[in-house]
């Protein structure tokens, strides 16, 4: 791609200038395990991800570890320098449940591991950054995996222990929080399809069992907070869902139902119980129906009591969206090659079109129409409530700085987003890049990189170098704050729209 396509475009005929509204916040996002480091010092206990690069490191495809990472456990001053020079509103980061309770239980906690995030938390506030924060994103304490992990519905009472005492230590400079990261990840991904961590193929059993603790788990803690903390530290509690887009191949109302029911095993089975009060009726029936014709005694889908509803009814102030692309399902079809094995219960195959330009992970196709298509949806199945697009981002194998494809992906993803908010009135609230750094890509180590900030591997140091990108999302999100914004072409002659963007160089 050519440089001049980002550089400013000024234009002589009317345009259709959408701007993020004024109080609309713009973020950078990274995870624990894949950005601190610091895997067994001061106290730190195993995480299952710890346990997987170290005793199966085939399972990692450039056979490397985080055990060094990008070392942000011992750079938090310079990484807020950088966040501050990119002049973001907030800042996503999770915390590493091990650092602080190194066997998982509350009852022994680790000093320095409070120490550590309090110190985080507060050079953010002191550089005027707000802490967004992830309390599980995916790196369970190896001790509660021995336990039998998610599957174990125990587990959702050792997360509202955990998340009790986060409210405790953090909670009085922490407002906003994110119990789950992609529970859909965490539950099929890890226990039914091995994918990962732990790497358990339980298929049609194991994601369920965990999804059902998920829940549990999220509605406990959010009830916990609104009875004991609410009142004194008055902040927000979401939870982040993965939303690709499922386009139906055709117009049939075959492949229409494939794709929805696509939407639905992976999106609705968390969502609809939070918005709606119960998992979405075609997850029970064909579940339920599957189970009686495999002969089972019971159902793989754990079914919620009524006290269950209505403990995860109306359990989160805002919905985190995670996007990156986007899929195309028709009914269940073996001569179809899946991109990832995905939950095959609701009687679909997706793939994705050869001719869409592709990123660097091998599931990873652009389609900015697909983003605002999700938001669309997610709008309509839920009756509008607040998101906060809590990823988005593009990974490549290079890592240049000069990443115009990457520009070029923030351009087109944001451009939808505008078009969501304006055009079709979705409550969207914030936007969060993934990610800041290059980082450790769970099974794909080092090789995909997402960074606004080229991290240097090779390096004991692991300086960090501002990408191209880096550079222009400050300019989106400075832009933003002067209400100058950004601009939209009207449609062009293929009906795409290009956000124009002003780059520095
Ligand atoms: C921590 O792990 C590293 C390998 O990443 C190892 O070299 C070191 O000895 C370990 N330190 C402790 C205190 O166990």
């Amino acid at each position: 791609m050519k440089l001049s396509i980002v550089i400013v475009i000024l234009l002589s005929f009317k345009c259709n200038g959408y701007e993020f509204p004024e109080d609309f916040k713009f973020g950078v996002a990274t995870a624990s395990f894949q950005v601190e480091g610091a895997w067994n010092i001061s106290g730190k206990g195993e995480s299952i991800w710890d346990y997987i690069t170290h005793n199966n490191p085939n399972f990692i495809h450039d056979g490397s570890n985080a055990d060094v990472a990008c070392d942000t456990y011992h750079k938090t001053a310079g990484d807020v320098q950088l966040l501050k020079e990119i002049s973001v509103d907030y800042y996503r980061f999770s915390i590493s449940w091990s650092r602080i309770f190194p066997t998982g239980h509350t009852y022994s906690p680790n000093a320095d591991g409070i120490r550590y995030y309090n110190e985080l938390i507060d050079e953010l506030l002191a550089n005027g950054i707000t802490p967004l924060v992830t309390m599980f994103h995916w790196d369970l304490p190896q001790a509660l995996h021995e336990l039998g992990g998610w599957p174990n519905p125990v587990l959702a009472e050792l997360f509202v222990d955990y998340a009790d005492k986060l409210f405790e230590y953090f909670g009085d400079k922490v407002k906003n929080w994110i119990t789950f990261n992609e529970p859909y990840q965490i539950c099929d991904f890890s226990y039914s399809d091995g994918i990962l961590a732990p790497a358990y193929k339980q298929k049609g059993i194991g994601g369920y069992l965990c999804s059902y603790t998920v829940l549990i788990a999220h509605g406990k803690t959010y009830q916990l907070y609104q009875k004991r903390y609410k009142e004194t530290q008055n902040g927000r509690i979401g939870i982040t869902i993965q939303g690709p887009w499922f386009e139906p191949r055709t117009d049939s109302a075959e492949d229409k139902k494939a794709a929805e029911n696509m939407l639905q095993f992976m999106f609705g089975i968390f969502a609809h119980p939070i918005y709606i009060g119960d998992y979405p009726k075609v997850v029970r029936e064909e579940v339920n129906r599957l189970s009686t014709e495999e002969n089972r005694r019971r159902s793989r889908l754990i079914a919620f009591t009524p006290q269950e509803r209505d403990l995860i009814k109306d359990s989160a102030d805002f919905l985190g969206v995670n996007h990156y692309t986007t899929f195309i399902c028709t009914p269940r079809n073996a001569e179809i090659q899946e991109v990832l094995p995905m939950n095959t219960d609701g009687g679909a195959s997706c793939y994705q079109d050869d001719e869409w330009a592709a990123a660097a992970s091998r599931w990873f196709r652009l389609v900015p129409w697909g983003f605002r298509k999700v938001l669309n949806w997610v709008k309509e199945e839920y009756n509008n409530p607040e998101v906060i697009i809590t990823e988005n981002g593009y990974s490549d194998l290079t890592g240049e700085l000069r990443d115009c494809d990457r520009i070029s992906y923030y351009n087109s993803y944001l451009t939808e987003v505008l078009n969501a908010i304006h055009e079709d009135g979705c409550n969207i609230a914030g936007y969060t890049a993934w990610s800041f750094l290059d980082n450790f890509e769970w099974v794909n180590g080092y090789r995909e990189k997402f960074g606004l900030y080229y991290v240097d591997f090779e390096d004991d140091d692991r300086p960090r170098t501002a990408k191209m990108s880096a550079y222009v999302y400050k300019n989106i999100i400075s832009l933003t704050q002067d209400k100058l914004t950004l601009i939209t072409r009207p449609r062009d002659s293929n009906g795409a729209e290009q956000l124009v963007s002003f780059c520095l160089y």
